[in-house]
């Protein structure tokens, strides 16, 4: 018996090892951690249960029989994150690149079918040199297996993908289909196909890090949500984002009360917005003053910046914020926007967490840049994801909510719950200058008529009485009573229940 636990001992110690020491002090002089230790930071301290330690490859090519790792290239299993349980994998780049195989395939699909069957997030830590050479379509099966899961478990747990070392190839596709990716900056990058092919092909000169580093996924492109100076920042955050979540679509989303006062008044907010309706304002501010002790976790926040998306909490409660941001574009709606609105609504829809909207919007971009882009298309995303939610929606209006982008953005049409508008709030179909100009035309060669005919729509329309009076509006509220009112709305929402009709899914404009 002795000899046998000492040889159980001997494997788990072979396992621990991954590719050996000396790979393992390659990684840290690369300013990257080893996916055991990145695991020892993601979850709580001694929690982590694993699995799957003596899988081995069952490839014989390419002298490959004689060169395994026992767990092959992936630590897997699971463990909790402030209490609550999470399934994890982690990729080994000590152990063949973390090149996946189809046991490493198996290893990953197997904790994500059992996080399905209990019903709690997965996480993934993505560090491979993508589909395993040495067993080429084995290898390509795996990967498809994963992809397959990743879409079954979309609305159903939560998934977040981190991204630490390369992820190339069609291996990208997997971190695509989940939730939230996160990125480290100068040592994580993903693209479709690398500089070596983008040179052959287009005769592009470009660096890994330009092609697919954390800038340019955060920034450029919006693949990923956030990028993060290393290893150790990357991992906190993801806690620090899974602590909003819910474990499943079964689940209800974490509340967690704090001793921020739910009625508490802000009267710095009477003054957030401008005199100057042309003047631009920091739409954060609001958010700041307004969530439980100005804790805001924003996403996407060097992308699409005239909108801003994250999470915060109201009263304990946890809450999807979409707020347009006036300081960037007058805070239009346009292609990236709609697309990233869009996407965090339907994330919050489908894992109950109700969605806060503050609206400043002028309207929809225009120009051809936009309309050849497929505005038409993508705006509609926006417009598609608020009217199919069906969890608690409070809209506030703070400044602008012009034309289609007024109905848009959560209105009382689009089933909003409850749909405030600020004091100096203007709902109208368009700017009083562009109405007039278009109403008045004949009155063109008279500036002084015009502007007279300017001032008189602008009294008639630029106000939130004229929605309210409507019942658009459920009510006009003072700025400094904001937070107030909508802890009290989403306290009066807890219980909300809507159905959309039966179908096999929509057909979201894509
Ligand atoms: C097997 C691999 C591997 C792979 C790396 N290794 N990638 N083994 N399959 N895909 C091994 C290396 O042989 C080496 O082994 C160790 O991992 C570390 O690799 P290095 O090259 O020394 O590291 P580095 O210089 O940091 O470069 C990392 C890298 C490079 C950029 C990822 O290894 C690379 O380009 N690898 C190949 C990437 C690739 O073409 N993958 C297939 C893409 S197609 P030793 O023993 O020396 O430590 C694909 C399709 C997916 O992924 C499709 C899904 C649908």
């Amino acid at each position: 018996m002795h000899d046998i636990i000492e040889q159980l001992e001997k494997k788990r110690e072979a396992a621990r090892q991954g590719g050996g020491a000396r790979r393992i002090a390659a990684q840290h002089t690369k300013g990257k951690l080893s996916a055991r230790e990145r695991l020892e930071l993601l979850l709580d301290e001694g929690s982590f249960e694993e699995w799957d330690m003596f899988v081995e490859h069952r490839c014989a090519d390419f002298g490959m029989a004689d060169n395994k790792v026992p767990g092959d290239g992936v630590v897997t299993g699971y463990g909790t994150i402030s209490g609550r349980l999470v399934f994890v994998f982690s990729q080994d780049f000590t152990v063949f690149g973390g090149a996946l195989s189809e046991a490493h395939a198996e290893k990953i699909c197997k904790v994500m079918d059992q996080a399905m069957k209990v019903g709690a997030p997965v996480i993934g830590l993505n560090d491979s040199g993508g589909a395993r050479i040495q067993e080429g379509v084995a290898s390509l099966g795996g990967y498809a297996e994963v992809f397959q899961r990743n879409v079954m478990a979309s609305g159903v747990i939560p998934q977040i993908s981190l991204i630490m070392g390369p992820c190339a190839g069609g291996a990208v596709y997997s971190p695509a289909m989940t939730d939230f990716i996160f990125m480290v900056k100068d040592s994580s990058y993903m693209f479709v196909t690398g500089p070596e092919v983008v040179k052959t092909v287009t005769h592009e000169e470009v660096t890994a890090e330009e092609l697919g580093g954390a800038s340019t996924h955060t920034g450029k492109s919006g693949v990923a949500d956030l990028g993060f100076e290393n290893d150790v920042e990357a991992l906190l955050m993801t806690r620090r984002l899974f602590n909003y979540l819910p474990l499943s679509n079964r689940d209800k989303p974490p509340v967690r009360k704090s001793g921020d006062p739910a009625d508490r008044i802000d009267h710095s907010l009477d003054t957030l917005v401008p005199d100057n309706p042309n003047k631009p304002y920091e739409i954060r501010e609001l958010i700041y003053k307004v969530v439980d002790d100005g804790d805001f976790f924003e996403l996407q926040r060097e992308h699409a910046q005239n909108i801003v998306i994250g999470f915060g909490r109201m009263d304990g409660q946890s809450v999807g914020i979409v707020a347009n941001n006036p300081m960037v574009l007058a805070g239009c709606l346009d292609i990236k926007s709609s697309i990233k609105a869009a996407r965090f609504v339907r994330f919050c829809d489908a894992f109950g967490i109700p969605v806060i909207t503050f609206v400043d919007v002028p309207g929809f971009m225009p120009g051809t840049a936009q309309e050849y882009g497929g505005i038409i298309k993508h705006g509609a995303k926006l417009l598609y994801a608020y009217a199919e939610c069906t969890v608690p929606k409070v809209t506030v209006i703070t400044r602008k909510a012009y034309g289609g982008a007024y109905d848009v953005m959560s209105s009382k049409h689009l089933r909003g719950d409850v749909n405030f508008a600020w004091p100096n709030a203007e709902i109208a179909v368009m700017g009083a200058k562009g109405a007039v100009e278009i109403i008045f035309r004949e009155d063109k060669g008279d500036p002084a008529k015009l502007a007279a005919r300017e001032a008189e729509y602008k009294a008639r329309f630029a106000n939130p009485f004229v929605a309210g009076a409507r019942g658009y509006i459920d009510d006009v509220i003072q700025p400094h009573e904001t937070r107030r009112r909508i802890c009290r709305s989403l306290a009066m929402l807890k219980d909300k229940k809507v159905e959309n009709p039966w179908r096999r899914h929509g057909n979201i404009p894509l």
